[in-house]
């Protein structure tokens, strides 16, 4: 794509439209609009904000088109309400709100490339605080869904009856799986504030008899905490998480739960082999820098690893830009 000055300004301004959308995402207004249109002193009093900077903001979200002016109300835009609107599982609220708590820390990025990692690691709020971890899990609800039906397309899962999915979050991948695969039952490894949202989708979705949800840190998973003879082992988005050591670490311990013949399946927003490329995962390695928490990886990084543990049959597919699977087979 060619470099303009129109382009450089896009890209350089684009936080300002980021955080109009987050901002009215965040107070409630795209919500408010869905049910009924209202003037901007209505909305205002609605939420309780500032009149003239509620009018202010509203006015930039008719100029962005994700609301609609007329005779003195606003409304959303129709497509806006779809996914705004409401907190329906096509929605995107959540990760709106993922992404406004991310923002503030984004803005050190000049720092963080001076300095370089913090040596002491803080605990991530995004596991640590219940509210944080609410908008984070659910968030990969939404984002996670639509991938999670790509991959029950695309993956050979016959004759898989036990599953494991290692940091399963809001158990995206169980509930999309299971509605083709019947005979399946789960296993979702996760901290205890995520598995309390887990337990949430697993029981709007009728899955609650078939997925099993333990409250166990990953690295520390094993037969005694999880099971084993898993006939197939995820770990969908969570390897960049982690330091190196432990990533390896991890996925013995995925090596250790599968039966001979079983598949590892990591699914990963991993580079292409010639390191810098496709741009998803070289932007996502910067948010990982930003939280001092892990990298993202190439492809051919995570075969090698799957085969130095003893992985064989080893292969690789990308189904979109933000998602390779890298798979290896126990023998
Ligand atoms: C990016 S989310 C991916 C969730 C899900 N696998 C998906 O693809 O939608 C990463 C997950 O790893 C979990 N996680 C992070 N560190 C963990 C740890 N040390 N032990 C267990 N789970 C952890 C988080 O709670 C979160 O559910």
């Amino acid at each position: 794509m060619t470099i303009t000055q129109e382009r450089i300004h896009a890209m350089a301004s684009g936080f300002q439209s980021a955080k109009i959308i987050l901002a009215a995402n965040e107070l409630g207004i795209f919500r408010l609009l869905a049910e009924k249109g209202l003037n901007a002193g209505e909305a205002a009093g609605a939420l309780n904000l500032d009149a003239e900077a509620c009018e202010m903001l509203l006015g930039a979200l008719v100029g962005l088109k994700l609301l609609e002016h007329k005779r003195g109300r606003f409304y959303d835009a129709p497509d806006v309400k779809k996914y705004l609107g409401d907190d329906s599982d096509e929605g995107m609220s959540c990760i709106l709100r993922h992404m406004n708590h991310l923002y503030e820390s984004w803005g050190n990025l000049d720092a963080a490339v001076k300095k370089g990692r913090a040596k002491i690691k803080a605990p991530s709020k995004l596991l640590s605080d219940r509210n944080i971890n609410r908008d984070f899990i659910c968030g990969m609800f939404e984002i996670g869904y639509p991938t999670a039906r790509k991959f029950t397309e695309e993956v050979d899962l016959t004759g898989v009856r036990k599953f494991a999915d290692i940091g399963g979050g809001p158990a995206v991948y169980p509930i999309a799986i299971g509605k083709k695969y019947p005979d399946m039952n789960f296993v979702v490894a996760d901290y205890p504030n995520t598995i309390k949202v887990a337990r949430g989708y697993v029981k709007k979705y009728g899955m609650s008899k078939r997925v099993k949800l333990v409250d166990c840190p990953f690295f520390e998973i094993d037969d005694l905490r999880i099971g084993d003879g898993f006939d197939m082992a995820l770990l969908s988005q969570v390897l960049h998480a982690a330091p190196d050591d432990k990533a390896k670490g991890l996925l013995k311990k995925v090596f250790g739960i599968l039966r001979p013949g079983g598949k590892i399946i990591i699914n990963e927003n991993a580079r292409n082999d010639d390191a810098y490329s496709p741009a998803p995962p070289l932007v996502f390695a910067i948010n990982m820098l930003i939280q001092n928490a892990g990298r993202t990886f190439t492809v051919g990084e995570l075969k090698g690893w799957l085969k130095e543990i003893g992985f064989r049959k080893i292969g690789a597919r990308r189904l979109h830009e933000r998602s390779v699977l890298v798979e290896g087979t126990k023998p």
